[in-house]
């Protein structure tokens, strides 16, 4: 206790001797002189903005900052306890008890893009001048680890309707300049936390039609209404036509749904798109948002019919869907925006969709492979390997009401027999393969169908 003890009184008394030979410089003081008068006797305007918009939100006070060449950025010490007040109770407390100095700013480092980051300030005082007047401005990062699950800006100004010129600028300059347009993002969250942890950009995938076997005009048709409606905007606009659509990509597992959304990414490389998937379509409202501030913009729903069967939050019933279908529906029309969802369970979707008519105005099924499309992804799996046509006609007529994946993974098996052997493939490779798998995919299915070998 006695050593404690002594131990504080020197952190005191150090603080104390730093504070008042100038070293440590206390924060009143500066905000004061900055301001024109006693920072304590100003309200503070608090504004809030979301976690994965925290990046917009530093590139925006940047630039208003930047304008100003006497601006200045300053930390603010004194530990963690900074997270736990907000900036009203951090300068009360600044005042009576010569806490929380003028310190170090906080940075920290945020993806901008899959492989750019920015250094941003996630806890930091800016002291500059706007519209004439000096303000200054607090900002920080969502920590949730002290429940600030968002991210905020705190703002000091003495003269009246300058702050909230100034949030106004701010929000304008986040969609202006937002480092999500034009990206391909998902949002996530955690079991742990509520709300949206953050973003994540994914690269744009590069698929050419040529990877994607699927009936005539079907991509074509995909492509149109996502991209043919963005391209004719203003002509439709003009002509008084809708601009949100909705579409939806049904079919059996593994017949390219997915693929074909990964190639639609690829060729619209100017839409911002939000990827929402199994339980962050939680985040609908949240995607649609930002969809219709970054427009012309895609927001993809994969596996949709996840979210028709949750009852997780079941206040009433289906109420994750029926978040949805709002969100489907809330956009005003002359919004630049396509929903495109995907399921392989038409059914579960279909009552809730028949129900509310006009949020889905294509819908495309993606079927299983016929003889022709079995024969083409064979040649384009085995593209490079020395199977004679005899061989790949037999095998695609075997594979009769198997997937696009299952034959992708045929191939496969086929080079990894032949690998084990240490030798190219052949074709008694890939009719070994066809015969394995048509078995498994048969055991499957009768353990999934719960009947016994050889009938009960
Ligand atoms: N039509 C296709 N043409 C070429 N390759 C395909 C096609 N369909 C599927 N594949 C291959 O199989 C893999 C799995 O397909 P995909 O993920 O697109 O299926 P899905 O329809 O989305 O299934 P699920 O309903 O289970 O989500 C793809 O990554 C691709 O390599
Ligand atoms: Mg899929």
């Amino acid at each position: 206790m006695a050593s404690f003890q002594a131990f504080l009184n020197e952190v005191v008394a150090d603080h104390r001797e730093r504070t008042q030979s100038g070293e440590m410089r206390a924060l009143s003081p500066v905000l004061r002189e900055h301001l024109g008068a006693d920072p304590r006797g100003i309200a503070v305007v608090s504004e809030e903005v979301p976690a994965y918009r925290f990046v917009d939100l530093d590139v925006a006070l940047t630039e208003i900052q930047e304008r100003d060449e006497q601006a200045q950025l300053l930390g603010i010490g004194g530990g963690e306890q900074r997270n736990h007040h907000s900036l009203g109770e951090l300068l009360e407390m600044a005042g009576r008890f010569q806490r929380f100095p003028v310190g170090a700013v906080d940075y920290s480092s945020l993806a901008t893009g899959p492989q750019s980051k920015r250094e941003a300030v996630s806890f930091g005082l800016r002291l500059f001048s706007y519209a004439g007047s000096p303000v200054a401005v607090l900002q920080r990062a969502a920590a949730p680890r002290y429940g600030n699950s968002v991210a905020r800006m705190e703002i000091l100004s003495a003269a009246p309707g300058v702050a909230a010129a100034l949030i106004a600028e701010v929000h304008e300059l986040m969609v202006l300049r937002s480092v999500l347009r034009g990206q391909v993002l998902s949002l996530g969250g955690s079991d742990f936390e509520p709300g949206i942890e953050g973003i994540t950009f994914h690269q744009r995938p590069a698929l050419t039609p040529d990877d994607i076997v699927l009936p005539a005009g079907l991509l074509d048709r995909v492509h149109r209404h996502v991209a043919g409606v963005a391209r004719h905007r203003e002509r439709l606009r003009a002509a008084g036509q809708h601009l949100k659509r909705g579409l939806l990509l049904y079919g059996p597992p593994g017949t390219g749904k997915t693929h074909t959304v990964r190639y639609l990414l690829g060729a619209l490389p100017d839409l911002t798109v939000v990827l929402l998937s199994g339980p962050s379509i939680q985040f609908v409202s949240h995607a649609a948002r930002m969809a219709r501030a970054l427009q012309p913009a895609l927001v993809v729903l994969e596996d949709c019919d996840l979210v028709a069967e949750n009852r997780d939050f079941s206040a009433g019933a289906q109420p994750l869907l029926f978040e949805v279908l709002e969100a489907l529906d809330g956009l005003s029309d002359d919004a630049d925006v396509a929903f495109l969802l995907t399921t392989n369970r038409v059914d579960v979707l279909e009552p809730a969709l028949a129900q509310r008519p006009g949020r889905i105005d294509l819908a495309v099924e993606v079927p299983l492979p016929d003889q022709g499309a079995r024969r083409l992804l064979l040649a384009r799996y085995a593209r490079g390997i020395a199977f004679s046509p005899a061989v790949l006609d037999e095998v695609a007529t075997r594979a009769d009401g198997m997937t696009a994946s299952f034959i992708k993974e045929l191939v496969r098996r086929a080079v990894l027999i032949a690998a084990e052997a240490n030798r190219d493939a052949t074709d008694d490779d890939l009719t070994l393969a066809v015969n394995e798998m048509l078995d498994e995919a048969q055991n499957i299915t009768r353990s999934l169908l719960g009947t016994a070998v050889g009938g009960a």
